[in-house]
């Protein structure tokens, strides 16, 4: 038998109102995080797993400034995809929009403003996109869960239910914007109705697995940082928290770059040649080490 690759979706649509006036004029998702645009974090996620054909969905309107940024995607030995939601109308509709281009496969799902950093990062995913049946979450304590999807566990420490933003919510747990489905995705996408807001919500297609008991919750815990960008207040705490780790430990966050680098997409001329296109940046400095170690 032939082994299905996973494929990955990065979301980065939206009309990013909660930013406004800031993308008015942009996309949320090309916003700088510190010193990198904000897509790259969840796209270096995907690559982290070990994903290579990668669908970039976006509207109309910002997907030309998405592919002027990353291209075919051949210099970061990956392939993207670009697809066009005509509106946002939930996320869950990735899976309805990218059925073609899926043809079944496995796929993971990552929301275009949100940064994971973790020890061992790699080895989680690369568990997560490994399981060929159910479906991945991640679940993340916050202070503020009513702000996202909650997941709720019995006294076992099984998932009990998942709710979109509860006014009362039944634990602290938040799913992250990181999801891994099986190859059943489009079809479960597909029974899902819209919302009373009007969206095709990525919980209740999260509920569809947790019903069919094939819904697996990774609890992600204080060694780990997550991140949505999507108010003024978490952007600046993600650029502060990119900027710190950089300077204090010399090491990059969220270099897609390096990632295609140490997972071995592209060897190691073709990494320097990244870094030289850099090379008036820290970042293209630090790429450089990389591959040659500190100037002599
Ligand atoms: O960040 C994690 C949370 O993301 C989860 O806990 C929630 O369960 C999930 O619904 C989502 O909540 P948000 O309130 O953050 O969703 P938002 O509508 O802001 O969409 C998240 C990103 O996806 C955003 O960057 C824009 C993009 N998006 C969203 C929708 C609804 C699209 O590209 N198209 C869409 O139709």
């Amino acid at each position: 038998m032939v082994e299905t690759r996973i494929k990955g979706i990065l979301l980065a649509g939206g009309s990013g109102t909660r930013l406004y006036p800031m993308t008015q004029g942009a996309s949320k998702q090309l916003l700088p995080v510190y010193d990198k645009p904000m897509i790259y974090y969840p796209l270096t996620t995907l690559m982290l797993a070990g994903i290579q054909d990668i669908m970039i969905i976006s509207t109309p309107n910002d997907l030309p400034q998405f592919k002027r940024l990353l291209g075919d995607g051949s210099h970061l030995g990956v392939r993207f995809e670009y697809c066009e939601q005509p509106s946002p109308d939930g996320i869950a509709q990735a899976f309805i929009l990218a059925r073609d281009w899926l043809q079944n496969s496995p796929c993971a799902l990552v929301l275009g403003d949100n940064l994971i950093f973790a020890d061992h990062l790699g080895e989680l995913l690369q568990k997560a996109a490994s399981r060929s049946h159910g479906a991945t979450v991640f679940a993340y304590q916050v202070r503020d869960p009513e702000r996202y999807g909650v997941v709720s566990f019995d006294e076992a420490g099984k998932a009990q239910q998942i709710i979109e933003k509860p006014a009362e919510p039944p634990s602290n747990w938040a799913v992250t914007g990181l999801y891994f489905y099986d190859a059943r995705v489009s079809e479960f996408a597909s029974r899902i109705k819209p919302s009373p807001r009007g969206e095709y919500e990525i919980t209740d297609l999260n509920q569809i697995y947790l019903e069919d008991n094939s819904l697996h919750v990774e609890r992600l815990g204080r060694g780990c940082a997550w991140l949505d960008a999507g108010v003024p207040d978490s952007l600046m705490q993600a650029g502060l928290f990119v900027q710190t780790i950089q300077s204090r430990q010399g090491m990059l966050v969220g270099s897609p770059e390096e990632v295609a680098y140490r997972k071995g997409f592209i060897d190691s001329e073709a990494l320097r040649n990244l870094a030289k296109k850099l090379k008036k940046t820290e970042l293209g400095r630090m790429l450089a080490e990389i591959v040659d170690g500190p100037p002599v």
